[in-house]
């Protein structure tokens, strides 16, 4: 199948022109799985086939989740590449037959390989990086048989550091007003990567981990299909420890820049850490109830073979995902109001909690609940944008964790929310129908 992606387009782009490929590849937030929040450096083939097939016995692939992915640490530490031909070469230990036997085995299952590397010169890890080589290690990536690229943004040489800082975390030095952040030195080693790969003769689903640096969300959906927005993930709720952060700060973080997603661009709150660490389980699921909400990449990061019951389910929720996976509405759900916090209020601890979204299926209201205790949470349905047109009519709630309608609601939801879970509700007229389906956030 013939994959070329619109290069003429982004070339002749104004702003907000996509990488739009003609499979329709990146229209939707990416689904997967990824080594490295459970296995770090400590990958071979054999785990990716494994986790291939687990995703196929245990539903995964079913509802959606089709990316198998390799994370740092693939290829040769030490000859890094071919003499000659200056190649990344793979692992022999961990990849004896190299990658196109794993993409291959991978094709088999019915789906997908993806694999890593970084806009450095070397990838986080120390492994060789692709700046520099980009059509090269592009050309290596088509021709294993790659379908997706995550590509880092550590050991970046000081001749390509941006001319103004921007680290979403801070503190930063101010650009000029206007500045437009397209044309950092960070947007050119991202974009350097993505003609390489519009190059190839192969739809390569283009992932930047650029960590929300260089105001990636103002030129990201001219460069790939998501763009990492904040520091590395860990399996907590709140706080940081070294460059990674808890899940409430990435949630502050998006509670302002979720509008930068639509469909073929989409910002990645990183992947999921859903059934790792010591998250209780209301916060696994509200974890993934807010990723499928904000239309961030669901990217699997536990482990599969050892999973249990309660965290499968939340992984599978089929109304979350089917959210998440809309065909029509490509915005994510927007903050209706803050709760806790002022509206507006920036708070690494107390995000946004009241947000609103809307699908095929109806209006979604979440709630999430930052405290510590069950707090009582309520919304006024005349205080909703899409609801104001008929704010006295009664409306059926659904839940969408359970399946099952809450009942038939005047006024106003209120609900009993359990510490740190998320209420995660369907709003539609008493026949069950869209209430307002021209309404976006
Ligand atoms: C990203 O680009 C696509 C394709 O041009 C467009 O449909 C979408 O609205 C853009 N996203 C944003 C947030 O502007
Ligand atoms: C592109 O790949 C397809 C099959 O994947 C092949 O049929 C076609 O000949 C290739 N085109 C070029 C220009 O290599
Ligand atoms: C998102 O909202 C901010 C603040 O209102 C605005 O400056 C920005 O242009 C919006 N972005 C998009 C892609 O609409
Ligand atoms: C959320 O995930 C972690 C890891 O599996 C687990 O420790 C915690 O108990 C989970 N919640 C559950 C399964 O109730
Ligand atoms: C979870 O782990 C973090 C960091 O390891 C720690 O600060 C926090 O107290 C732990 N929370 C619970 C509930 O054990």
């Amino acid at each position: 199948m013939l994959v070329l992606s619109v290069l003429s387009g982004l070339v002749l782009a104004g702003p907000a022109v996509a990488i739009v490929s003609q499979d329709g590849t990146g229209r939707l937030p990416a689904m997967g799985w990824n080594s490295w929040n459970e296995y770090g450096c400590d990958i071979k083939d054999s785990d990716f086939i494994k986790v291939g097939e687990l995703l196929i016995s245990l539903g995964l692939k079913d509802v959606g989740y089709e990316y198998v992915n390799i994370d740092d640490c693939w290829s040769d530490k030490e000859k890094r590449r071919d003499p000659t031909t200056k190649e990344i070469l793979p692992d022999e230990a961990k990849f004896p037959q190299g990658i196109s036997h794993t993409a291959e085995v991978i094709h088999s299952l019915g789906l997908k390989l993806g694999i890593y590397s970084d806009a450095g010169t070397d990838t986080c890890g120390g492994y060789a990086g692709s700046l520099g080589y980009e059509e090269i290690d592009a050309a290596s990536f088509s021709s294993w048989g790659v379908d997706y690229l995550k590509y880092d943004n550590c050991n970046v040489p000081t001749e390509f550091f941006d001319e103004y800082e921007y680290v979403p975390e801070g503190p930063n030095t101010d650009a000029p007003i206007g500045y437009d952040w397209g044309t950092s030195k960070t947007a050119k080693r991202y974009n350097a990567m993505r003609d390489a790969l519009l190059k190839q003769n192969r739809t390569i689903q283009y992932s930047l981990c650029a960590w929300g640096h260089a105001h990636v969300e103002q030129w990201g959906n001219n460069t790939g299909h998501s763009w990492r927005m904040w520091g590395d993930i860990m399996p907590a709720w709140e706080g940081k420890s070294e460059w990674s952060w808890g899940l409430m700060p990435i949630v502050n973080q998006a509670s302002f820049l979720w509008n930068a997603t639509d469909f073929w661009g989409h910002n990645d709150w990183d992947m999921l850490e859903v059934g790792n660490g010591n998250l209780t389980i209301e916060e696994n699921r509200s974890h993934f109830a807010l990723w499928c909400m904000l239309k961030s990449p669901l990217i699997i990061g536990t482990r599969l073979d050892t999973i249990e019951k309660p965290i499968l389910d939340i992984l599978s929720n089929k109304e979350l995902i089917a959210f998440n996976q809309d065909p029509v509405y490509g915005a994510s759900a927007m903050p209706l109001k803050w709760g806790y916090n002022e509206d507006g209020t920036s708070d690494m601890v107390h995000p946004a909690e009241y947000w609103v979204g809307t699908s095929v299926k109806g209006l979604h209201l979440f709630m999430l609940n930052t405290q510590d205790k069950t707090v009582k949470m309520q919304v006024q349905f005349n205080s909703i944008p899409a609801l104001r047109h008929r704010a006295n009519a009664e409306y059926l709630v659904h839940n969408m964790w359970t399946g099952k309608d809450l009942g038939r609601f005047r006024g106003k939801i209120a609900l009993d929310v359990a510490p740190h879970d998320t209420a995660a509700l369907r709003i539609t007229t008493i026949y069950g129908r869209h209430p307002r389906p021209e309404w976006t956030p």
